[in-house]
């Protein structure tokens, strides 16, 4: 059943994006801050349905879900930054602060980035190999604070290593949040600075926090369960709160990337 509204899913969004590539290329407006993004977003479609193929035929090879689920991954991001060009578009280009961050900053957050997207690969990886488990206990992993890199256990401590590098590019990122705040309450440049930017570091903060707890949520409560098994809605959260933390910090450099000003 799962599988089968997976599949369903997967057609609704493949056509949603066929509608979206022709529009991006016959409206004039569209062609040049949107249709690149969405052309990219539909060649890597046509990888992701291979590679869900791949999955299926291969019976859920390790390598393949995790490269299934990083290409998800990349499309959800170049979508993203088509929409925000089309919020951008749609507003007379009046939405959004404006500003042009210094080069420190876009290097921060484009670290920021490189990092979770690993981090989200090796978790995939953890899932698919069933490495969850590997050690259910925390901050040790099987009593031992440096268990090595063999086997699930190697990639359960991996990914937990991964997430103290994310965590330090993250704090990062929020310490350097101060380049692009307004000298002056709401303006900087003369330009309106909408307030979910003020805010943004402390959703960041939060979103981070939640993510540690699930993390060892999962491996706390998995290990004492009857079954050893990661409870599923802490496994799907824990996933989408990678996702809506790579967005954001992608949201972030679209919005303050030094070309921004040339949009249409
Ligand atoms: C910024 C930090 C982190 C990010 C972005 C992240 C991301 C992810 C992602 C995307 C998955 C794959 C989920 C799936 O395919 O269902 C995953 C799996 C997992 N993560 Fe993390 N993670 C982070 C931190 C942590 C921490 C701190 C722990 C615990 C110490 C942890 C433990 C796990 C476990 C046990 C799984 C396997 C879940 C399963 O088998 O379904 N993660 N992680």
């Amino acid at each position: 059943m799962l599988e089968y509204f997976h599949r369903l899913a997967a057609s609704v969004v493949g056509l949603i994006l066929v509608i979206a590539l022709v529009w991006s290329w016959t409206k004039k407006a569209f062609r040049k801050p949107l249709a690149p993004w969405i052309t990219a977003a539909f060649l890597l479609l046509g990888v992701q349905i291979n590679l869900g193929r791949l999955t299926v035929t291969e019976l859920l090879k390790a390598e393949i879900v995790a490269m299934h689920l990083g290409t998800a991954v990349i499309i959800f991001a170049l979508l993203l930054i088509a929409t925000r060009h089309a919020y951008h578009l749609e507003s007379g280009n009046r939405v959004g602060s404006r500003i042009q961050a210094s080069k420190g900053f876009l290097r921060v957050t484009w670290l920021a980035i490189v990092v979770l997207f690993v981090q989200i690969m090796l978790g995939g990886s953890v899932s698919a190999n069933y490495a969850g488990l590997a050690c259910p206990d925390f901050p040790t992993c099987n009593s031992l604070w440096f268990p090595g890199f063999d086997g699930r256990v190697g990639i359960q401590f991996i990914h937990r290593l991964g997430a103290i590098v994310a965590t330090l590019a993250l704090l990062f990122f929020m310490f350097r949040w101060k380049d692009v705040l307004p000298s002056k309450p709401s303006t900087k440049g003369g330009q309106s600075f909408p307030v979910y930017w003020s805010r943004f570091p402390c959703f960041i903060g939060v979103l981070l926090v939640i993510q540690w707890l699930l993390g060892v949520g999962m491996i706390l409560l998995g290990g004492t369960l009857t079954s050893m098994r990661i409870p599923p809605p802490l496994s799907v959260t824990h996933l989408g709160v990678g996702l809506t933390l790579i967005s954001l910090v992608i949201c972030a450099y679209v919005e303050f990337r030094p070309d921004s000003k040339k949009l249409p």
